[in-house]
């Protein structure tokens, strides 16, 4: 289990109730900006705690939302707070073992994805599992963390990840594009948005290092408080030296 419950109460606390991952609302637009999902059947990989399959359901009206993910309490969790938004009708959940998604042939009008991409190794695989679930002409939309080439041997990356309980696999632009191609993706494109995320980064720490670190420290105890500001600066620093490079990644089925 990567995620337990004192850390995605704090990774909450930074990122709001459902989110394992910065950006909220702003940054899930960002991503379906230009694909309709009104009335649409959506796929999301890595659904985590579920804030971002109510904004799907809620602002951006897909008819049913899906959502996938490997750590059975986040599916757990994920469920409570979508019964208690009353959008049981709308968004599921379901607990998955790594690899082949248990879903038939074109069944999803969108693929969506945010920042759970960067836990799995095989990005091709991936990729023709999202192909073949997606029905013809439509879409993938995806935030992943990718790396620069040797990001995996860099010190500042390795001071960062020694602060958390996550597991990264490090793939750079090109590879994850080279990936999107040979699966077959059309219309396929990666978009680094590093430079939101410095300035985003840069906030969470300066809110880190004022009066919410003690809110924070009431709720998930002093260790872990300490833990995330030193977290957060730690992907300042890979931020900052070029080695972590957040993406928006697209593609279309043929
Ligand atoms: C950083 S969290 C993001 C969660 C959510 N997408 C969000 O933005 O709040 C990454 C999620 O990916 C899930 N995950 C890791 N490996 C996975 C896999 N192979 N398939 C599906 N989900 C996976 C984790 O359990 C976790 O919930």
């Amino acid at each position: 289990m990567q995620y337990a419950k004192d850390f995605t109460d704090a990774l909450q606390f930074m990122w709001g109730e459902g989110f394992l991952s910065p950006g909220g609302p702003d940054e899930v637009a960002e991503m379906v900006a230009g694909i309709e999902l009104t009335g649409k059947r959506v796929l999301d990989i890595g659904s985590g705690l579920g804030g971002v399959d109510i904004l799907l359901a809620t602002d951006h009206g897909a008819a049913e939302v899906i959502g996938v993910d490997v750590e059975p309490q986040l599916v757990e969790s994920a469920r409570a707070l979508i019964a208690a938004r009353g959008l049981t009708e709308r968004v599921t959940f379901q607990l998955v073992e790594p690899g082949a998604l248990p879903f038939s042939d074109a069944s999803f009008d969108v693929v969506f994805s945010k920042d759970a991409m960067v836990h799995v190794e095989d990005k091709a695989a991936l990729y023709a599992e999202v192909l073949r679930v997606l029905k013809p002409r439509g879409w993938f939309t995806a935030a992943d963390w990718l790396w620069a080439e040797d990001a995996g041997k860099s010190a500042v990356v390795e001071a960062w990840l020694s602060m958390g309980p996550l597991k990264f696999a490090f793939t750079p632009p090109a590879v994850a594009l080279r990936a999107m191609i040979n699966a077959g993706f059309a219309e396929r494109r990666v978009t680094d948005v590093r430079r939101r995320l410095q300035q985003s980064n840069r906030k969470e720490i300066e809110v880190l290092e004022g009066p919410a670190r003690q809110r924070l420290a009431a709720i998930v105890g002093e260790t872990m408080a300490s833990n995330r500001l030193a977290s957060a600066k730690g992907r300042q620093g890979a931020l900052d030296s070029g080695d972590l490079i957040p993406s928006h990644l697209r593609g279309r089925r043929p």
